[in-house]
Parts: structure tokens; sequence; C-alpha cells
């Protein structure tokens, strides 16, 4: 599976801009979400005049992307694209520049996006959203410095907060209990949300970390664990509980800005990021140690996004406009001990994808003619949105 970037593009990506506006095009990949049966969601937006246009699209294999023409599924937003998750098999959950979030669904068998739901609410950008584990709710945090909550049937808000005293960078919801969540913040703060409680907030002492927390992540297998990448280029791993030494989970393997990290679902001792300075970096998180096993520096813009295909496969997305699948077969079998070296358990991404069809066709070529019928179908659907982007 895997978590969506962005990418700025140069090469393929514009087209899709070209065909809305004649003007120079300035595009940036968003993000690249994650795969399931070797699908890909990618999501890019692209500067038109004094606006950015965002669009989603969905690629039957990860090696098709990003080219347009071969692309399953496309649709044009008319606001950019701050993040977007998986809900369920077809539901992907879309955060906006505009504030507003939309579901949108993939209907006729992958090909078409089709809107579900969509509704405004932040006065700011979306910057990043999250799916409760039981599917039935989402968090979105902006720069609005609000987190707020959705009803997912209907994208209602039920509930708003402004804990944050700068922007929200990052929200994750936790993997097994549908009540808390995590969010860090410009401010500094990394604060853990259980909503069960009358003061839902409570400030994670995030020591060793220095600097801003700029992104958040459960570990999928540990209700107390969380990773938290920095604008130094820190990672360290946190224990909720209070004291727990987390000294030791502490490693600074990029020189700028963290600007995702995702623990692998079927592994999840391995830890996977990307930043500012271009690379790539998977550390093991064995023995209260925190050890780089691979690093990568063949992107040439800031990284974005990254989502595992299986343990040994990550593929990254970065404003270079490249899609990048990084093999760890041999790091992980030297590192891990040979218990995990051939293991693919390719429908294992719970955490992100809960995939109900076994039949797990990874890879498996798409019928020629599908693709050649590829067809973008624009959609003014949110087109009630842009009124947002005055900032009130
Ligand atoms: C979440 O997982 C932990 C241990 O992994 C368990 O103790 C807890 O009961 C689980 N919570 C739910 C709601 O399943
Ligand atoms: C963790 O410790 C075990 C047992 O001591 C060892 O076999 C394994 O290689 C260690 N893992 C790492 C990543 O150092
Ligand atoms: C980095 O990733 C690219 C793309 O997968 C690959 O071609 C290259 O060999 C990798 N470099 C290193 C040092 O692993
Ligand atoms: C998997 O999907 C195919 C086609 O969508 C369907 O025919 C099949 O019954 C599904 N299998 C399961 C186990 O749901």
């Amino acid at each position: 599976m895997c978590t969506i970037a962005w990418c700025r593009e140069q090469a393929d990506l514009p087209s899709v801009c070209r065909t809305k506006s004649t003007k120079r095009v300035d595009t940036r990949n968003h993000f690249i979400r994650r795969i399931f049966y070797g699908g890909l969601l990618l999501g890019a937006s692209c500067l038109t005049g004094r606006f950015w246009l965002g669009s989603l699209w969905y690629y039957q294999t990860a090696e098709s992307a990003p080219d347009v023409d071969r692309c399953t599924a496309g649709v044009q937003l008319e606001a950019g694209v701050g993040d977007a998750k998986w809900i369920d098999n077809t539901h992907v959950l879309v955060g906006l520049d505009t504030g507003g979030i939309a579901v949108w669904n993939l209907e006729d068998d992958f090909r078409t996006f089709v809107l579900s739901h969509a509704a405004v609410g932040h006065d700011g950008v979306v910057t990043s959203v999250s799916v409760t584990c039981d599917k039935t709710k989402a968090a979105s945090s902006s720069h609005d410095r609000c987190i707020k909550l959705w009803d997912l049937s209907n994208t209602v808000q039920f509930y708003t907060t402004q804990a944050h005293s700068d922007i929200v960078y990052s929200i994750d919801c936790h993997p097994n209990e549908s009540d808390l969540f995590v969010s860090c913040s410009q401010d500094g703060r990394i604060l853990v949300w259980d909503r069960r409680k009358v003061k839902p907030a409570s400030i994670l002492n995030k020591s060793p970390l220095q600097y801003t927390p700029t992104c958040v992540k459960w570990r999928p297998d540990n209700p107390y664990k969380l990773a938290v990448g920095s604008e130094s280029g820190q990672i360290v791993v946190l224990d909720t509980r209070a004291g727990v030494d987390n000294s030791y989970l502490n490693i600074a393997p990029h020189k700028r800005l963290v600007n995702n990290l995702q623990f692998c679902p079927n592994k999840p001792s391995l830890l996977a990021s990307v930043s500012e300075d271009c690379k790539v970096v998977v550390c093991t998180t064995e023995n209260e140690t925190m050890k780089v096993i691979y690093s990568n520096t063949t992107h040439r813009d800031f990284v974005r996004g990254l989502t595992w295909s299986t343990e040994s496969q990550l593929y990254t997305c970065a404003w270079d406009s490249r899609i990048l699948l990084h093999d760890i077969t041999k790091q992980t079998a030297t590192f891990m001990g040979e218990s995990s070296s051939c293991k693919l358990e390719v429908n294992g991404d719970i955490a992100d994808h809960p995939v109900e069809n076994g039949s797990g066709d990874v890879g498996t070529d798409v019928d020629k003619s599908k693709l050649d019928q590829c067809k973008l179908s624009y959609s003014q659907a949110v087109k009630s949105q842009p009124e947002m982007s005055a900032e009130g």
C-alpha cells in the first residue's frame, strides 16, 4: 500500500493542466497514495494563474504512474489537494487547499472518480487527513490552527478545536482506538487526543526531539508508540506512556525538514521517511535503537510522499515529478535476519487500506485497451469551494 506525496512536475503531469489553461503551468504532484492490487493513487497540484488546481490519479499498475496517458482514472479538482487517504477499497478522502474535505469514489471498475460528499470547514489549507480505525470518521488538520472531526457517511463536521497556536502540520488517528489521535504543529507541540476525556488534549513530552515536529505517525502494531519527524531532519519514536525512556529511539538521517513518515504495515519495525533534503531513508527500530539501513538520493527535489508496497518495496514521489520504486530486499535480509528475507505479504497494509478481496493481483498487466480508454473526467463538483479561498 502506498501513501501519497507531492511532486512538482515539469514533464508528465503538466499536460493535465495544459488542458485547462494555456498559461504557464507549474505543477507539483502532491501525493502518491498507496497501492492495492498493485494500484496507485497519486495527487498533484498545478498552479494556473494565481490558483492551485489539484488532481487525483489512479493507476492500476504502479509502474504506469505518473504517465497521464496510462492512468486508469483521473479527476481534476477545483482546488489544490493537500492530502488524501483511502477509506476503503474505492473511497478516497481528500483534504483541499480551500479548507474543505471531499470523499471521492472510484466507480466503474476503478475507471471513474465520482464525488460522494464534500464539505467546507477550515479557514485555511488542509495539511493532513486521517481516517479512524473503524472507518466511520476522519480527522483533519489545517493552517487555521484547528483540528476537525468529520462523519464520513455525510462529511458533516461534528467536532472542532483550536488547541494549537500555529499551523497544524499533521494528524494521525490511532491504529485501534477510534477516539485517539495525535497532532503536531508549528507551535512546537505534539498533542495526544483522547476524546473520551473531559480535557481531551495532552502535551506529549517530545524529548529527545529538538526543533519543530513536522509529521507524526502511530506505529501500527503498538498502541503507545509513534514516530515524529522534525524540521531539522531528526526522527524519534516516542512512547505516550509517562515514565518511558524515549531517548534511544532517536536518529537524524536527514539534513532538512522531514515531510512524511511511514511504518511498514507488514513489518512495523521498519520506518521510512522522506525529506526536503531529497533523500529517502529506511531505518529499523529494533532492539531499542534506530539504525539507517537504506538511504537513497536519486530524487532531485523535495520528496513529499511515500507508500510501502511490500515489506521490501517502497514508492516515493517528489517535486521532481518522478515516482521511484525502492527495493530494499537486500537491506532487510541483512539487518533483520533470514526470517524476513523472502516474505512478501502483498495485501498486508491493513492500517492504511483494508483489502477485502483476497485475489491480490499485484502487478498484473492491465489490458491495453483499458488503458487506451482512460479518460479524464473533469469535475465541477467542488466548484462551490473556491469562494472559501478568500480566507475569511
Ligand atoms: C488496541 O491494542 C491494544 C494492544 O495491542 C489492546 O490492549 C487494546 O485493547 C486494543 N484496543 C482496541 C479498541 O481494540
Ligand atoms: C536485535 O537483537 C537480536 C538478538 O540479540 C539480533 O539477532 C538482531 O540482529 C538485532 N537486530 C538489529 C537490527 O540489530
Ligand atoms: C535509489 O533508487 C533508485 C530508484 O529505485 C535506484 O535506481 C538506485 O539504484 C537507488 N540508489 C541506491 C544507492 O540504492
Ligand atoms: C474479488 O473481486 C472479484 C471481482 O471484483 C469478485 O468476482 C470476487 O468474488 C471477489 N472475491 C472475494 C473473495 O471477495
